[in-house]
């Protein structure tokens, strides 16, 4: 047997290819001084070795809040998933604060009957989300709230900001997000997420939020969000799917683009965003792991409904293990770099860990 500790010569080759130090370190000498089976050959070696973790503080929990008192409403596109009623969202933080979830957010489903051209709900106190918020943060205070700051729930047309004719105004949409966020805000919210992409939402509410004296609220931008068919059972959740005009490419991202998305990142960084989001998840993950090596900012990557629905679906069939593949995907995030996963699945995986 060749006992001689040599590097395999396409590792010389990388080396030399990239030069001096540019080239990373080879130290592994081949097979078979090298057999990378040895780590992994007992539960107690591969824990050793594991590179990346997952626990329940990864966790960012998205709930829907519908009306009315201890009514729960599936959502059909995404089975396991309920509309709550604000009782209920109740239980559901307090359900997951002890599990060991950080940060519960809510997406409200408004009733029809009060959406409208200029969002008029997405200002008023008792609106769902500040409803929510209020009976979260004085029932179980340890959990963070967290509210999206965008229009969509709220229009007769589904989108995320105003319009006049066809065009989505982004100046005009500024000021109702500002309006938006101070509502939340004085409901208790202790994060603001600026879903909607407009240009300049996270400086506007910033400095608002400065010069209301809310010196702690926590900005999460939205910073690089596609505008990706993935999002559809979230707007069967919350109720947009049919009141959605055209799609929302002149704001959210074309999914060819990740310089952009760097960009996107730098601004909202430069505006005064505490952490950023890159959504959806899975399909790009090249991006939070761009954005992360970039900015070494906290950052939060956003496993969507779609993404949701799609394992759900496959793993209701038997056509995946479930119990397998959403710990893989939930490692995955971790692996490309984020600090912080939105997933409808938070409170099944904090379970199964903690059940080990
Ligand atoms: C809306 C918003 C969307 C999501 C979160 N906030 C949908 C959209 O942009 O159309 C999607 C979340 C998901 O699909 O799980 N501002």
């Amino acid at each position: 047997m060749n006992s001689e500790l040599k590097s395999p010569s396409f590792l010389k080759n990388a080396q030399a290819k990239h030069g001096g130090d540019a080239a990373p370190e080879m130290p592994a000498p081949g097979y078979p001084a090298s057999r990378m089976r040895r780590n992994r050959q007992a539960p107690w070696s591969r824990a050793m070795v594991q590179e990346n973790g997952l626990s329940a503080a990864d966790f960012i929990w998205p709930i829907f809040v519908a009306d009315g008192e201890g009514v729960r409403t599936p959502v059909p596109s995404m089975p396991g998933v309920d509309r709550l009623s604000v009782d209920l969202a109740v239980e559901a933080a307090r359900e997951a604060a002890d599990f060991g979830i950080p940060i519960i957010a809510l997406f409200p489903y408004t009733d029809p009957s009060l959406r409208s051209e200029d969002a008029a709900e997405a200002l008023s106190p008792e609106n769902l989300v500040c409803q929510a918020t209020r009976a979260i943060k004085s029932q179980v205070p340890d959990i963070g709230v967290w509210c999206d700051v965008a229009l969509d729930p709220y229009t007769s047309h589904g989108h995320d900001g105003l319009m006049r004719g066809s065009e989505i105004l982004n100046d005009e949409t500024l000021e109702v997000l500002v309006a938006q966020a101070r509502v939340q805000v004085e409901a208790g919210c202790d994060i603001i997420a600026p879903s909607d992409m407009m240009d300049g939402r996270i400086g506007a509410i910033r400095n608002a939020l400065e010069n209301d004296g809310h010196t702690n609220t926590i900005i999460v931008s939205y910073a690089a969000k596609y505008a990706s068919g993935f999002y559809a059972p979230f707007r069967d959740a919350v109720g947009s799917s049919t009141t959605l005009q055209g799609d929302k490419r002149t704001y959210q991202m074309d999914p060819a683009n990740s310089d952009e998305a760097l960009r996107e990142v730098a601004l909202d960084i430069a505006e005064g965003a505490d952490m950023v989001m890159v959504k959806p998840g899975m399909p790009y993950l090249d991006v939070v792991r761009r954005v992360k090596d970039a900015f070494s900012m906290p950052t939060v990557a956003y496993q969507v409904s779609g993404e949701y629905s799609m394992l759900m679906a496959a793993a209701q069939n038997g056509w995946l293990d479930g119990d397998k593949v959403w710990m893989e995907t939930l490692m995955a995030f971790k692996r490309a770099g984020a600090d912080g996963i939105l997933t409808y699945y938070a409170l099944e995986a904090a379970r199964r860990l903690k059940a080990g």
